[in-house]
């Protein structure tokens, strides 16, 4: 029926081996509300139950730390410190540590990653306040950070903050275009981070110069915003086009949805070489700097586009559909993603399901489990009720989830 699972060059062994990376391991210490908690299972799919607070969700946001950025909460590093009570004096002083370290399995080679956080280097006059810096181990090796990560294993989530994508500000919606962006791309969050670097240092540049800023250093800094800016604009551009190919095969499965950036460099690539485009950020930058010098920031840039998303049936922008078609769609998105990581990976991501069967009948559930199993992917849902994840029995192992325990 649907997309076959990818079949691996890794399955040499006489016997069938699940070739996608799958978590068959997880330690977490310190992390938050577990002091320490060594979790084994098999390559298969999980579904975590619980009551609420009980700890699923946290299990799944350590899940999420094995792939590059944030994670699913997008936390501060001192927030997955654990803390005893409120305000608890050593997530304050910065000095708790936490850890998550996991094995994957892929095929027949096992992977181990760990990641926390580590002091930066003693405090030099003058400089930031000693900050904590995260560390990315694999196999045992001091990786160059988060990024790394990327070529091990890509997780995708899907999770009920999610669900204010489409009526949130525009924000929220380029970080989840840029997530998605990175696993096909996976320079572009680098490109990102120089990016934001370049245009606050051309900020404070204008803010401090009292409009007579030094012009050559102004034109270099601006010359490299709009050379990042073209890269990330193209790179989003060529994502965005894959993904609507992507949703649009899954037309009878899912209500169909259509997907656009919206930015002026964006548009610029419309028909245009990237040199071209380059050279309008350019002079659109040069033309604002009175103007930025006064706000702050850029009034042009990819910092300010947007992922435009339509409900294709009735033409409507998902902000306008209902509830369910809002989740609906978001859910189409992230399947078509995870199908398209697949495809052009060859390897499925770990899928993170948080709560999603609560807002699907039992139908849309079952279509949803089965494609994402049907990619070869590993699931880990999680729900309060067991009775939620009927579609899943036989195919997951079921875990119980108690105030900082498994079993
Ligand atoms: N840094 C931390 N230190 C200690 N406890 C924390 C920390 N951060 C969050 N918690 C607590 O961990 C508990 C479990 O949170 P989690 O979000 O995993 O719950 P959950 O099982 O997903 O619940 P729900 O069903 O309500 O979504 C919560 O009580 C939360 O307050
Ligand atoms: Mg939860």
């Amino acid at each position: 029926m649907l997309a076959p699972a990818l079949a691996s060059p890794a399955a040499s062994a006489d016997h069938t081996v699940a070739a996608d990376p799958a978590v068959t391991r997880l330690v977490l210490t310190e992390f938050r509300n577990y002091q320490s908690l060594a979790l084994n299972v098999a390559a298969q799919s999980v579904v975590l139950t619980g009551a609420n607070g009980a700890g699923k969700t946290n299990v799944l946001e350590a899940i999420s730390l094995l792939a590059p950025g944030r994670g699913l909460r997008r936390a501060k590093l001192a927030d997955f410190a654990r803390s005893q009570s409120a305000g608890d004096a050593s997530a304050l002083s910065g000095t708790a540590r936490w850890a998550v370290a996991a094995e994957l399995t892929k095929g027949i080679d096992t992977v181990r990653i760990g990641t926390g956080v580590e002091a930066s280097q003693a405090d030099e006059v003058g400089s930031e306040p000693s900050t904590e810096r995260r560390v990315v181990r694999i196999d045992g090796q001091s990786a160059r950070g988060p990024a790394a990560l990327a070529e091990i294993a890509a997780v995708r989530w899907l999770t009920p903050q999610m669900d204010r994508l489409f009526v949130d500000g525009a924000s929220h919606r380029r970080r989840f275009l840029d997530q998605i962006t990175g696993g096909y791309d996976t320079n572009h969050a680098a490109r990102i981070s120089a990016y934001d670097r370049t245009l606050r240092q051309r900020s404070v540049l204008l803010r401090e110069s009292h409009g007579n800023p030094d012009r050559t250093w102004l034109s270099a800094l601006e010359e490299t915003i709009a050379e990042l800016g073209v890269a990330i604009a193209a790179a989003r551009r060529d994502v965005v086009a894959r993904l609507s190919a992507a949703l649009a095969d899954g037309g009878e499965v899912h209500p169909g949805a259509h997907l656009a950036v919206q930015g002026d460099v964006e548009g610029w690539l419309d028909g245009q070489p990237a040199l071209a485009a380059e050279g309008k950020f350019r002079d659109a930058l040069e033309a604002g700097r009175d103007q930025d010098a006064i706000t702050g920031g850029a009034a042009t840039g990819t910092h300010r586009s947007d992922l435009a998303v339509w409900q294709t049936a009735k033409d409507m922008p998902a902000h306008q559909c209902s509830t369910g078609e809002q989740k609906a769609i978001l859910i189409a998105i992230v399947l078509a993603d995870v199908r398209l990581l697949a495809t052009t990976t060859g390897l499925a991501p770990v899928v993170l399901l948080d709560e999603v069967a609560a807002h699907l009948d039992e139908d849309r559930r079952d279509v949803l489990y089965d494609l994402v199993l049907g990619l070869g992917a590993q699931i880990w849902a999680t729900g309060t009720d067991v009775k939620m994840f009927r579609g899943l029995e036989d195919r997951a192992q079921f875990l119980t989830v108690a105030a900082g325990t498994i079993t």
